[in-house]
């Protein structure tokens, strides 16, 4: 099973707030962000799970979440990353997409074969940062560039790595 993870991060590693949301609006990375789940199950904190209520369509949310009296509608709780990836293989389920937030992409870091990066080429104010990845253990495999526009107000690249192995 591939167990991707996503993320759009700034140039100083910001990819939150602080008081929820993200600290930029960019509609071409919401697009890549959109196209690249449709149709797959994907992983989330219950904080960004709330943050984005109402935005699931075809995609399978598995929220990781210690409350049992949270509910995901059309999705499923976890209490653990091992228990959502154990829940995924069970629906042989050909990948998983981890979306945040902080804690979850750190907790996921390890059960990770793919890294899908949108990187904002900007210095951003937030209080939310992307874990610290080994880099040495990835290879980069794709590198788009894209100028910033009249909609898009940062440059932007979107990366994929794999394991190097
Ligand atoms: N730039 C991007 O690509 C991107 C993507 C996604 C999110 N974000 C941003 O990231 C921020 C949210 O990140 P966050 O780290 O604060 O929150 P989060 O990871 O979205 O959710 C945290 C929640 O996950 C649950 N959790 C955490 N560790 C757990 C564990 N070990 N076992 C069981 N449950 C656990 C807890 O839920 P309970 O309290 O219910 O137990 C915790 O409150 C927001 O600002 C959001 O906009 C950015």
């Amino acid at each position: 099973m591939t167990i991707s993870l996503i993320a759009a991060v700034s140039e100083n590693g910001v990819i939150g707030t602080g008081n929820g949301g993200i600290p930029w609006d960019m509609p071409r990375d919401k697009a890549h962000f959109r196209n690249y789940t449709v149709g797959k199950w994907m992983l989330l904190g219950r904080k960004t799970f709330l943050e984005m209520e109402g935005w699931f369509s075809d995609q399978t949310p598995v929220v990781l979440s210690r409350s049992d009296q949270f509910e995901v509608p059309g999705g499923y709780r976890v209490e653990t990353i091992e228990a959502a990836v154990a829940l995924a293989q069970d629906h042989h389920v050909p990948e998983m997409v981890v979306s945040g937030g902080a804690t979850i992409y750190e907790l996921s870091l390890p059960f990770v074969n793919k890294i899908v990066l949108t990187r904002i080429h900007a210095k951003v104010d937030g209080e939310i940062f992307f874990p610290d990845v080994p880099w040495e253990q990835w290879q980069l495999v794709e590198s788009i560039q894209y100028p910033n526009d009249d909609e898009n107000p940062y440059n932007m690249s979107m990366e994929v790595f794999v394991p190097n192995r």
